[in-house]
């Protein structure tokens, strides 16, 4: 959810309002997304690298988001999102953890759009977590090092259990992944705007989508058309 700052700064604003505008987004997004057929989506709402930004900056996205948890998301259990959350989450504020945890409990047997928060999320510190827990299944002797494939991986990261993206969309035109999902998103169409966060609403959300129904996914073969569902 890139360009929150700059959408601010263009705007003569303080960088933590295009924050504020962004979460606006963030709720608006996953409201309509069920409409347009999406069961999954995952927001990359802060990166371990985010804890380098100012201080300032930091505890106002901290805030930001203990206010989200607290207020949006009765909106999210009214609309029956299932909430999931991926990334080192011991690294949050110990009240943003609880949270977190009392809302993935409370939405569990929900049955609508699974909206998953990457917080303090690195790809690549996923994959070696997902390593280590993999070398104590060898060390205890429970896998066989022959017996490790893509699956077993695939297995052991904070994803287990949610289907690889079929889109990723990039806002504010960076040409860049970012170290998210990199795993995951192996034959993920990729979908980048120039639009800012803050003014990513529905016509862009229906944009995207459309620009990737377009699209011819092989996954490697020699061609497969996508289902039409807008
Ligand atoms: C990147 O824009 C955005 C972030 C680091 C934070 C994303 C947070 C939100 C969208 C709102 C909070 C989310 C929740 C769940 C309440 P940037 O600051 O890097 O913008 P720039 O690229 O223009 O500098």
């Amino acid at each position: 959810m890139d360009g929150n700052g700059r959408w601010a700064q263009a705007r003569g604003l303080a960088r933590v309002r295009g924050h504020e505008a962004g979460g606006e987004r963030v709720e608006e997004i996953i409201r309509i997304a069920p409409q347009y057929g999406v069961r999954y989506l995952t927001l990359y709402a802060f990166s371990k690298e985010n804890w380098q930004r100012p201080q300032h900056e930091v505890s106002f996205l901290m805030e930001l988001l203990s206010g989200y948890l607290d207020q949006k998301l009765k909106k999210m259990m009214q609309n029956n999102v299932i909430f999931n959350a991926i990334g080192n989450l011991s690294d949050l504020p110990e009240t943003i953890q609880k949270k977190i945890a009392y809302w993935i409990e409370e939405a569990k047997n929900n049955t609508g759009l699974t909206a998953t928060f990457a917080f303090s999320y690195s790809s690549r510190f996923e994959i070696v977590e997902a390593c280590r827990r993999i070398a104590r299944r060898v060390r205890q002797g429970t896998l066989e090092p022959e017996a490790i494939c893509e699956q077993t991986l695939s297995e052991s990261l904070y994803t287990a259990g949610l289907p690889d993206p079929d889109l990723l969309i990039r806002t504010s035109g960076e040409m860049r992944i970012s170290n998210f999902l990199l795993w995951q998103i192996s034959y993920t169409e990729l979908y980048v705007t120039e639009k800012c966060w803050p003014e990513f609403g529905e016509e862009e959300f229906a944009k995207a989508l459309q620009d990737y129904q377009r699209r011819e996914r092989r996954f490697g073969r020699s061609g497969e058309t996508l289902p039409q569902v807008l």
